[in-house]
């Protein structure tokens, strides 16, 4: 009955697949098949007795992409898998049965946001270097910091014989007893240990190292170890490239 047939976008998107955008943009680049043969053409309808599939892969057996925003604790490791069998980010999302990747890489002793997700497309495009999404630090470094010392990770420094692109840095507070400082720092780019090696070349070694936010993804409400899924809006602003901190701190 053709009443009860449906755009195609619209089922793709209902899958999970993709935004209602990202499945008229599987459509039209020819990667989506309706009773195996390929259909460009936005609007098409189909109804449950259709075959679709998305890369050759039938919709009803792809997995629906989920995004989860983990506060990461100290001592796990960023990757699927560790050699070491060592524990790792995903092992602690506990009760998500898709196959979830890290969106980057946090240190084994380093705590804070980091974002998972089984949607390849969206992580890539945040891990590109052009996107230039922000990601705000907290470190505690050894010695007292002076505004003399900071200054040139304004302009980069040298690392490994490449200049780090200028962050946004401050002094948020002094331990005099304990000879310690923290700072806030915010960078684009996602170097090796970036942060702590910035810091080390000014003469300000880090003893802990916590990522307060990633974009606009923060850490309210969530003790280290514990994780939450995203909400639809966040991951229409990740995807649209909305990535400013709209509750500024
Ligand atoms: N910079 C570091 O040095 N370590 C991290 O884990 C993240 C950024």
């Amino acid at each position: 009955m053709d009443e009860e047939k449906e755009r195609l976008q619209k089922v793709i998107a209902q899958a999970g697949l993709a935004s209602r955008r990202g499945a008229e943009e599987l459509i039209t680049t020819g990667r989506v098949e309706v009773n195996q043969e390929i259909v460009r053409t936005l609007g098409t309808k189909v109804g449950p007795h259709d075959h679709v599939s998305v890369d050759g892969v039938p919709i009803e057996e792809r997995e629906k992409l989920v995004y989860y925003l983990l506060n990461k604790p100290r001592g796990v490791v960023t990757t699927n898998h560790d050699e070491k069998n060592r524990h790792t980010v995903v092992d602690l999302l506990s009760d998500v049965s898709q196959r979830v990747y890290p969106v980057g890489r946090l240190d084994y002793d380093t705590t804070g946001a980091l974002l998972l997700t089984n949607d390849g497309t969206l992580a890539n495009e945040l891990m590109h270097p052009k996107k230039r999404v922000n990601k705000a630090y907290l470190a505690k470094v050894k010695g007292l910091a002076t505004e003399e010392q900071i200054q040139p990770l304004r302009q980069g420094v040298v690392i490994d014989g490449r200049k780090t692109a200028p962050a946004k840095v401050a002094i948020s507070r002094w331990d005099h007893t304990k000879n310690t400082s923290m700072i806030t720092i915010t960078i684009h780019e996602g170097r090796n240990h970036q942060v702590k090696e910035m810091l080390a070349k000014v003469g300000l070694p880090v003893i802990k190292l916590t990522r307060q936010r990633y974009a606009f993804l923060d850490l309210v409400g969530l003790q280290p170890g514990e994780y939450r899924a995203l909400k639809h809006d966040e991951v229409k602003r990740l995807k649209e490239g909305n990535y400013r901190n709209l509750r500024r701190k």
